[in-house]
């Protein structure tokens, strides 16, 4: 048996050609492919990685003990299309020594502008203003009419100045940010290019008129803006999300924008997604929900694609990827 006929892999999505092309290049294994844009069914997953040695898989995708134990022994790298791993069982997978791939890095430039965006559009109420531009709500020039919260002279709050963090921090600052308040497991030495002050997670969310959310989703952070601490935050201030939506405890984010507690939210990640279109912050105008974007540049998912493909094929060759996890 040739080395193409031993090493399957199934990959859970169609992902972008820059990927495709570098796996089918290698030439090293048996490709199998959910050829679709949705996600693949559950019971088509644990079918599909049965036997593989690698999987190519999506945030969206649990990859938890039942995969695992559906793609058996042979599997020794799981390559996600994702700086987040929120979706991985890494406990698990660590015990069964299986390599984990994952997109940290490129995608970050991409995720810090469309953050500032998101805060942007949710301060200065683009969509309500588009809104009103289209249904003839725009009867004339008025004083207080769609008057929102400007940057200039304001305090940013990042929880969690990681990676995409410190890019949105870099981004905001040259708006006239006048601090720059971060919380994380410990300082960061890197956050002095940025003026960031080390704080308190109560005098984070206490004194920014920004509140924005850029940590990994951990045991610790799930669930961590919840009704206490949309409590604590200023009545003018402004919340934006886009980690993951498990962060955000969502009914008491409901209760906090629609009872005035808190000016206004942006997310572009919510619990679940996609967020069904009956859901109650839907019907809000002081909330503003993306899709999911953050790394949507077609230049950044070429990238990732590239990225994830690399990553697989070093896993399954047994060689240095360009970009594992450390688990
Ligand atoms: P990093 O690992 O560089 O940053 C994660 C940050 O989370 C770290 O600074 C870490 O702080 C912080 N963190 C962890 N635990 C806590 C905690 N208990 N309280 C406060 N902060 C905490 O990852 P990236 O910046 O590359 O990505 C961050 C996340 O963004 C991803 O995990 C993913 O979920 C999300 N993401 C979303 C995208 C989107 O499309 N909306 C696109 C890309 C990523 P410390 O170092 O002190 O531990
Ligand atoms: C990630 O990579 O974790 C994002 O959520 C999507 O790019």
């Amino acid at each position: 048996m040739s080395a193409q006929q031993i090493l399957k892999v199934f990959v859970t999505r169609r992902i972008p050609q820059e990927g495709m092309k570098i796996l089918q290049k290698a030439g090293l294994c048996n490709l199998s492919v959910w050829d679709s844009d949705e996600p693949v069914p559950r019971a088509e997953l644990l079918k599909g990685v049965a036997g593989a040695h690698g999987i190519l898989c999506l945030l969206s995708d649990k990859i938890d003990t039942e995969v695992l134990d559906a793609a058996g022994p042979n599997l020794k790298v799981i390559s996600t299309l994702s700086v987040g791993f929120d979706h991985l069982a890494i406990d698990e997978i660590k015990k069964r020594g299986i390599r984990v791939g994952y997109t940290p890095d490129v995608l970050t430039d991409a995720t810090a502008e469309l953050t500032v965006a998101l805060l942007l559009a949710t301060a200065r109420r683009l969509p309500e203003g588009v809104e009103e531009v289209k249904n003839g709500g725009w009867s004339t020039w008025k004083p207080l009419w769609l008057c929102g919260y400007g940057l200039s002279g304001s305090t940013v709050g990042v929880i969690g100045l990681g990676r995409i963090g410190l890019a949105i921090a870099r981004r905001l600052k040259p708006f006239g940010v006048k601090r720059l308040l971060y919380t994380g497991r410990q300082p960061k030495p890197q956050a002095q290019e940025v003026d960031g002050e080390y704080v308190p997670l109560d005098t984070l969310v206490g004194e920014s008129d920004f509140v924005v959310v850029s940590c990994s989703l951990t045991p610790d952070t799930q669930g961590l803006c919840d009704k206490t601490f949309f409590s604590k935050m200023k009545k003018t201030s402004i919340f934006i999300n886009t980690s993951r939506g498990s962060v955000v405890n969502q009914e008491d984010l409901f209760e906090a924008l629609s009872s005035g507690q808190i000016a206004a939210a942006g997310l572009d990640v919510t619990t679940p997604e996609p967020l069904p279109t009956v859901h109650p912050l839907l019907t809000l105008k002081n909330c503003v929900v993306l899709p999911h974007i953050g790394s949507a540049t077609y230049s950044t998912r070429g990238v990732m694609s590239e990225l994830t493909a690399n990553n697989l094929l070093a896993g399954l060759t047994g060689s240095e990827m360009p970009s594992e996890l450390k688990m």
